[in-house]
């Protein structure tokens, strides 16, 4: 049996006293799980996969990375594990040029500049974006920044990877890229997105939010394939699995 890599117990969180955001969030994801997390606008998709990286710190309840407990002082090792891809990328992307930004993570790990140099080709070669090298962020396209922003993950090489609507601005080509690094990655992913299709072809197990709890938690085509359950919390099925006549409507 593989590890446990991610662990929540009986998690709570909101942003003020008013809304409860996440409500009694309790699931346990082991080393090779690849797992999407679908749910309406506002379920709370982002708010959890935040919870997991530590950028809101002040939950109820359990959350453990590798048997580390999330908190101020874990930080450090946490994110060196774990490749966060943020649903906005200028939230991501922080540095003057391409090539900066994606050597950020493995320079600050203190590696030569060589490994340094390495990764981050690799990592561009991967996501076949090595004509942006030298481009300036702030002057690239919204899909160019995603492409980016998930370069700047894979020359991390990290253990476990957490996307936030990779998909979402990515031409078609891009997005089968996109699939196919998804596919080639063997440890733990969870991938929030409303890109179901992608889902279906990414994930083997999916963890349904509908106003901050957790609804199902099991097989991909189970769940996906189950309309009228995706039509109760704001969702739809996946495009292949809808029929020509409601795509003609
Ligand atoms: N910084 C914040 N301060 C206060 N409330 C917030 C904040 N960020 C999110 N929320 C609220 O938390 C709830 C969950 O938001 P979240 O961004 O996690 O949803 P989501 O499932 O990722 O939605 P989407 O599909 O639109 O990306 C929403 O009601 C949202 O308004
Ligand atoms: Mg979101």
């Amino acid at each position: 049996m593989s590890h446990i890599h991610i662990s929540l117990e009986h998690v709570n969180y909101s942003y003020d006293t008013s809304h409860s955001v996440l409500k009694d969030i309790t699931f346990t994801a082991r080393e090779h799980d690849a797992i999407g997390l679908i749910g309406a606008n506002g379920a709370g998709k982002s708010t959890l996969l935040k919870l997991l990286v530590g950028l809101n710190l002040n939950y109820e309840g359990s959350i453990r990375i590798e048997d580390i407990p999330v908190e101020k002082n874990t930080l450090p090792v946490i994110r060196e594990k774990t490749g966060y891809v943020f649903q906005d990328s200028d939230s991501q992307l922080f540095l003057s040029t391409v090539k900066e930004d994606v050597a950020f993570a493995p320079r600050n790990y203190g590696l030569s500049e060589d490994e340094v140099n390495r990764r981050v080709e690799h990592a561009l070669a991967n996501i076949h974006i090595e004509h942006l090298r030298d481009r300036q962020i702030y002057k690239l396209s919204g899909g160019e920044k995603k492409m980016v922003s998930i370069a700047t993950i894979l020359s991390m090489i990290p253990d476990i990877i957490l996307m936030d609507e990779p998909s979402i601005a990515l031409d078609p080509k891009n997005r089968r890229r996109l699939i196919h690094i998804l596919n080639q990655f063997e440890h733990l992913k969870i991938i929030a997105s409303h890109d179901l299709d992608m889902i279906l072809d990414t994930c083997s197990r999916v963890i349904l939010l509908s106003n901050g709890e957790i609804i199902r938690d099991g097989n991909t085509v189970d769940i996906l394939s189950d309309k009228e359950l995706l039509e109760a919390h704001g969702l739809e099925l996946p495009l292949c699995m809808q029929g020509f006549s409601q795509i003609s409507h």
